[in-house]
């Protein structure tokens, strides 16, 4: 698990291309607009989405990184609504699980790198402190499940990153925060759940985290996700407050909730192995979320 030699920017093998799946999707955006500032790619970027990619077809994962010749492969593609994933199982295991094989195999055949993103959901949540890249995992539902299926699948590839972070919120899709966001202007009561601790994460803090690994040549599993742990309903007060909102926030339990599918009671990351490579922390949901919420404001937020 030793770092590469520190490199000043995204070298991919002979600067060939970069392959972003799930283009469309919350991270690609950010990685989207990382990749445009100082330090991002030399390379080219092909961005796709399920119209133009589909990681499921692994003909057509094959053939595309082959004809291009892929220097690195970052998969941002994946069902990512958890209760959806809980009645729509099989799908979840074929494009979180078995797909992530594809791309592995794709990058095998022409030496590429392989950066899948992956969850604090593989985790059960039932330790009293920060989980570590070593711990087992544990998950307690079909995303989590999925999602660790994508992590074995993707270690296959001999040239592999497994990035697991948390609680993603940013511009470019359905989120947390915005779902709050829409609820205190329409001036309606939240009930938000409390006893499930995790670590609400920038997207464009992730971004930066991830430049940051590939420029150092990282490899195995590395853990990045916001440094400062909370649970939803504390979260949901934080977003409320910022938005000068006077709608009640009113604890709830998961059980009481009835979702269906099960969370972890506490999947926050320890990510002292992405600072020990890096340099970097990703600063905590009271540094990051005001910008994002300024962002929405003034209609940045796609
Ligand atoms: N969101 C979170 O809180 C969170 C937390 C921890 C880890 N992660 C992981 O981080 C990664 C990025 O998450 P995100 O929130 O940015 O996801 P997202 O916004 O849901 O984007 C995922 C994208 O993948 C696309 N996609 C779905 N099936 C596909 C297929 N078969 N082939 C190609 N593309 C496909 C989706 O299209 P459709 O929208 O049309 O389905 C969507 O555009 C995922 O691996 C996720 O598991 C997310």
């Amino acid at each position: 698990m030793a770092a590469r030699p520190t490199r000043n920017d995204m070298t991919t093998p002979r600067e060939r291309p970069i392959l972003v799946t799930g283009a469309n999707g919350m991270l690609a955006g950010a990685l989207r607009r990382r990749f445009g500032q100082p330090g991002g790619p030399a390379a080219p970027v092909i961005w796709t989405d399920v119209d133009e990619l589909n990681i499921g077809d692994e003909a057509a994962v094959r053939q595309l990184v082959e004809r291009r010749r892929c220097g690195a492969i970052i998969n941002c593609a994946g069902l990512t609504q958890v209760d959806e994933c809980q009645s729509r199982r099989d799908e979840a295991m074929r494009i979180n699980g078995a797909a992530v094989g594809h791309l592995a195999r794709a990058a095998e055949a022409v030496g590429a790198v392989l950066v899948q993103i992956s969850t604090d959901f593989v985790f059960g949540g039932d330790e009293a402190r920060p989980y570590v890249e070593a711990d087992p995992p544990q998950p307690l539902n079909a995303y989590g499940e999925s999602k660790l299926l994508g992590e074995r699948e993707a270690a296959r590839a001999p040239e592999h990153l497994i990035v697991r972070t948390a609680w993603l919120y940013g511009p470019h899709g359905r989120n947390f925060v915005r779902s709050i966001c829409r609820q205190a202007a329409l001036g309606r009561p939240l009930t938000v759940v409390n006893d499930q601790v995790g670590c609400p994460t920038y997207t464009g803090d992730l971004a930066e985290a991830i430049v940051r690994l590939m420029g150092c040549g990282a490899r195995g599993v590395v853990h990045a996700c916001g440094s400062e742990p909370t649970s939803w309903f504390e979260f949901a007060r934080e977003i409320v407050r910022l938005r000068q909102s006077d709608v009640a926030v009113e604890p709830i339990s998961s059980q009481r909730l009835g979702r269906p599918a099960r969370r972890p009671a506490m999947s926050v990351l320890d990510c002292s192995r992405l600072a020990e490579l890096t340099g970097y922390r990703l600063p905590g949901f009271r540094t990051s979320l005001p910008a994002y919420l300024a962002e929405m404001t003034s209609g940045e937020d796609g």
